[in-house]
C-alpha cells in the first residue's frame, strides 16, 4: 500500500503516517518544514519519503507526487490531507493571513485531490473539524467555516467521484491533544472538552479509513453536544457564547 500525508510533517499526519509505516505501507510525509523531522527515528526506515511541499502551491505538489509514485513499485493508493492553517478572531483581520488559512484549507485541499486523482489514487481523505458542523454559531471563526467548506468539499467529490469507484472520507474529529493545540492554549489542551489521546484518535481514524465511511464525526460525546447547541434557539446560544 503507498499512502502520502500532506501535513505528514507533526501531529495527526505524523501520527498517522507512523501507523500506516507499522501496517507496512509506504509512506509519503510531507509539509513545508521537513526540517522539524531529521532526528525522528521513523525516518530511518526505508518505506518513509520526507517531501518539502506547500499544499497550496500545485506545481511543487505534482512534482513531489511524481517522485513519490514513480519509486518502486509505484502509485498512489491512498492521499490523506492533514494539512490546515488555524487563525484566530483577531488574525481573521490581517489580509495575509486570511490568504494563508484560504490557499491551504480550500484551495491546496482541491490541488491535492485533483492531483493525486491523476496519479490515481484510490481513496481521498480529508481532516475537517467539528468546528465546521454548526453553521449558526455566534462566533463562528473564519476557521470553522473553512472547516464547514472542506465537509462541503468533500461531499462534492465523493458524489462526483463516486462512479469511477473512488472513496472520499471526511474526518471531522473533536479536540485532539495535540502539540498545535496545546500550544494554541498557552500549553495544555486540558481544559477542552472530551479531549482526545493522539494514539487513541489515530485508531479511529484508521478505522472510518479503512471502512471507507464518508463522514466520521467524532467523538460522539461532542457531537451529541453540538447537536443539542444546534437545537437551541438562537438566543440561548447567544447566551451560551457569552
Ligand atoms: N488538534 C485538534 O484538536 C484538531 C481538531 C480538529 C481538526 N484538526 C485539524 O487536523 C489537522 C492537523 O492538526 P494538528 O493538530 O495535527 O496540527 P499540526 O501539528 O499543526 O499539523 C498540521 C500539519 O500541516 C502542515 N501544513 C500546514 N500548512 C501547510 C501547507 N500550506 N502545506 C503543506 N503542509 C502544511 C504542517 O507542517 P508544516 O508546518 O511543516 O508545513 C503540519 O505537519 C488540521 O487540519 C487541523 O485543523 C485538529
Amino acid at each position: 500500500m503507498r499512502v502520502m500525508i500532506i501535513g505528514g510533517t507533526s501531529g495527526i499526519g505524523l501520527a498517522l503516517g507512523r501507523y500506516y509505516v507499522g501496517a507496512g505501507a509506504e509512506v509519503a510525509l510531507c509539509g513545508r518544514d521537513p526540517a522539524r523531522l531529521v532526528s525522528d527515528p521513523l525516518l530511518s526506515h526505508q518505506r518513509v519519503q520526507l517531501y518539502r511541499v506547500d499544499i497550496s502551491e500545485r506545481m511543487m505538489l505534482s512534482q513531489v507526487m511524481t517522485q513519490f509514485t514513480s519509486q518502486r513499485t509505484g502509485g498512489l493508493d491512498l492521499l490523506i490531507v492533514t494539512a490546515g492553517h488555524y487563525i484566530d478572531a483577531e488574525q481573521a483581520q490581517e489580509n495575509e493571513r486570511v490568504d494563508a488559512l484560504l490557499a491551504t484549507n480550500i484551495r491546496g485541499l482541491c490541488n491535492a485531490f485533483d492531483l493525486a486523482l491523476t496519479f490515481g489514487a484510490r481513496q481521498l481523505v480529508a481532516v475537517a473539524s467539528i468546528a465546521g458542523l454548526l453553521p449558526d454559531y455566534p462566533g463562528l471563526s473564519l476557521y470553522a467555516a473553512s472547516k464547514r467548506a472542506t465537509i462541503a468539499i468533500c461531499d462534492a467529490y465523493r458524489i462526483g467521484l463516486s462512479p469511477r469507484g473512488v472513496a472520499v472520507t471526511t474526518l471531522v474529529p473533536g479536540y485532539i491533544d495535540t502539540q498545535r493545540l496545546r500550544e494554541l492554549n498557552f500549553g495544555s489542551a486540558a481544559h477542552k472538552p472530551f479531549l482526545q489521546h493522539e494514539d487513541r484518535a489515530v485508531q479511529l481514524m484508521v478505522a472510518a479509513i479503512q471502512r471507507k465511511s464518508p463522514r466520521y464525526i467524532f467523538p460522539w460525546q461532542l457531537h451529541l453536544m453540538v447537536k443539542i447547541f444546534s437545537l437551541l434557539p438562537r438566543w440561548l446560544q447567544r447566551l451560551r457564547q457569552r
